[in-house]
C-alpha cells in the first residue's frame, strides 16, 4: 500500500504552486515554461528556442549551464553536501570570501554570506544598527531608502524600499523609515544616454531629512546605484558622490544595494567601482554565483567588524546567521563562477559591448508609444505609454509577443528592462532589439 503522503501525482499539474510575483490564474490559463537552457538561449518543454534577453532575472552573467559550474558543484556535492556554520566552518567558504575580498573596491573588506538578495538587504540594516550600537550610537536606528527603490521583499527591504506595490499590500513596515526622491527627472533626462546631466542636486534632499530627523538618528541610507527592479533608473552625474560626502558629514552609513549592477553588469566588477564611490555596506546575491545556487553576501568596511569584535572572545559578536549562510554548494558555484569572470573577461567585455548596447536599444525611440529608453552598462530600459485606463497591460502584451517569437524580456509596470548575459554577442542584440521593435509597433 503507498503511504498517503506518496500518492501518484499529475506532473502536469500547475494548481499546486503558487507562483511568486506572478498573476497566476493568468498564467496557468497560458503558461510560459522554460525546461532547459544552454549558453544564450532558453528552451521551452516542446524544444522551442528561446533567446535569453534577460540573464535570466538579472543573474545568469556568465550564460546558462555553464560546465565549469556544473563540474564544481557536483563534485562539491559529492565531497560534503553541507556543513554547519555556526561556530563551525568548512574551507571552501573562507577561499571563496578570501577571492571576494580580493575583488572589493575602495576599503570594503569582510565579507557575510546569506542566501538571497532580500536576505542580504535585512543583513546589511541590521549589521548597520549593530555598529551603531557598539559605538554607543544606540540611538541611530533610522533608515533612509528611496522612492522607486527595490530592495527585495523581507520587511526591511520592503521599508526602505519605495515600490509601492510591494508595500501596500501588507500594511505594516518597519518604523522609523523615510525616503529620498528618487533620481527618476522625464522631463529633463528623456531619451539620455548613459547618465544624465541632471539630478545630481537631488542628493541634497537628505541634507532636508537629516535637518527633520536629526543625523544623531539615522543609522543608514541604502540607495540602488542604479535601480533595476523599478524600470532601470540610471544614477545622474555626481549624485552618488553628493550622497556618499553628506552621510560622510553625518556619520551615516551609506548601504549599495548592488545586487543587481554587482558582477559586471556595468562593465565593471561593482557599481561602486564604475561611479568611483564606496560604501560601508554593500550587498549583492545573483551574479554571485551565476544563479546556479542561490547565495548573496553583504561586504562591509573593516571598521564595521573591528567595532563589534571588543567584548569577551568566548562571545558570538553577530547575532545573525542563516542554515545556509556559506552552503558548500553555493561557494563552489561562486568560486568557478568567478574563475569564469575572470578567464573569460566578461566584465571588461561587458564594458566593450556597452556603446553598441547603447546605439541598438536607443533605436527604439521612435517606435510608437515609446516614451523613453535609459541604459547603462549591459542594461537597458524601454517605456511605453501606458494603455488609457489599463496600466501595464501593453508591456505585458509586448512581453508575451516576444515570448512567442523567442525573446525573452522583462517587464516592470509598462516598462521593458534588458539585460542579457554578458556573453551576448552583437547579432543577439539585434535579435532582441528587433523582435522588441516588432512587439511594441504591434501592442497598439
Ligand atoms: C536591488 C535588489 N535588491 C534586492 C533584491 C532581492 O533579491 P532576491 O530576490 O534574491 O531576494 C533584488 C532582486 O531583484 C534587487 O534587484
Amino acid at each position: 500500500m503507498t503511504a498517503t503522503a506518496f500518492k501518484p501525482v499529475d506532473p502536469n499539474n500547475l494548481e499546486a504552486l503558487w507562483m511568486p510575483f506572478t498573476a497566476n490564474r493568468q498564467f496557468k490559463k497560458k503558461p510560459r515554461l522554460l525546461a532547459r537552457a544552454k549558453g544564450m538561449h532558453y528552451y521551452t518543454p516542446d524544444g522551442r528556442e528561446i533567446l535569453d534577453g534577460t540573464a535570466g532575472l538579472w543573474c545568469v552573467n556568465a550564460g546558462h549551464g555553464r560546465e565549469k559550474i556544473v563540474e564544481a558543484i557536483a563534485k562539491q556535492a559529492g565531497t560534503m553536501d553541507y556543513a554547519p556554520g555556526f561556530q563551525m566552518g568548512h574551507p571552501i567558504q573562507f577561499e571563496f570570501a578570501s577571492r571576494l575580498q580580493a575583488m572589493l573596491p575602495g576599503d570594503l573588506d569582510k565579507v557575510f554570506f546569506t542566501n538571497s538578495g532580500s536576505e542580504s538587504v535585512d543583513t546589511a540594516l541590521k549589521i548597520a544598527l549593530a555598529y551603531h550600537r557598539a559605538k554607543g550610537q544606540g540611538q541611530r536606528v533610522r533608515f533612509i531608502g528611496r522612492e522607486r527603490g527595490y530592495h527585495g521583499v523581507g520587511f526591511g527591504g520592503i521599508s526602505v524600499g519605495g515600490m509601492v506595490a510591494n508595500r501596500k499590500q501588507f500594511g505594516l513596515q518597519l518604523p522609523y523609515v523615510d525616503h529620498l526622491p528618487s533620481t527618476h527627472l522625464p522631463d529633463k533626462n528623456r531619451f539620455v544616454r548613459g547618465q544624465p546631466e541632471h539630478g545630481a542636486e537631488l542628493a541634497d534632499a537628505l541634507e532636508k531629512l537629516i535637518a527633520l530627523h536629526d543625523a544623531s538618528t539615522i543609522a543608514a541610507v541604502i540607495v540602488e546605484p542604479l535601480a533595476g527592479s523599478t524600470g532601470v533608473l540610471v544614477p545622474p552625474k555626481g549624485y552618488l558622490q553628493r550622497l556618499r560626502a553628506i552621510c560622510d558629514a553625518h556619520g551615516i552609513l551609506l548601504i549599495f544595494d548592488e545586487v543587481i549592477t554587482g558582477f559586471g553588469r556595468l562593465g565593471a566588477s561593482f557599481a561602486a567601482e564604475k561611479f568611483g564611490v564606496t560604501p560601508d555596506l554593500m550587498t549583492v546575491a545573483k551574479g554571485i554565483t551565476n544563479a546556479a545556487v542561490p547565495m548573496g553576501a553583504v561586504f562591509a568596511r573593516k571598521e564595521l567588524y573591528d567595532a563589534m569584535m571588543n567584548g569577551p572572545e568566548n562571545m558570538i559578536e553577530l547575532f545573525h546567521g542563516y542554515t545556509y549562510s556559506g552552503h558548500p554548494l553555493a561557494c563552489a558555484a561562486g568560486l568557478a563562477t568567478l574563475d569564469i569572470y575572470r578567464e573569460e573577461g566578461l566584465f571588461e567585455r561587458a564594458a566593450g559591448l556597452a556603446p553598441y548596447w547603447e546605439d541598438a536599444v536607443h533605436s527604439l525611440k521612435s517606435r510608437r508609444n515609446v516614451v523613453d529608453v535609459r541604459n547603462l552598462g549591459l542594461v537597458a530600459g524601454i517605456e511605453l505609454d501606458p494603455r488609457k485606463g489599463m496600466p501595464t497591460a501593453r508591456a505585458y502584451d509586448v512581453l508575451v509577443d516576444c515570448f512567442d517569437a523567442g525573446v525573452l524580456v522583462r517587464t516592470t509596470g509598462d516598462i521593458v528592462a534588458l539585460s542579457p548575459p554578458l556573453i551576448v554577442e552583437k547579432p543577439q542584440i539585434d535579435r532582441i532589439v528587433d523582435t522588441l521593435g516588432q512587439a511594441i509597433d504591434r501592442a497598439a
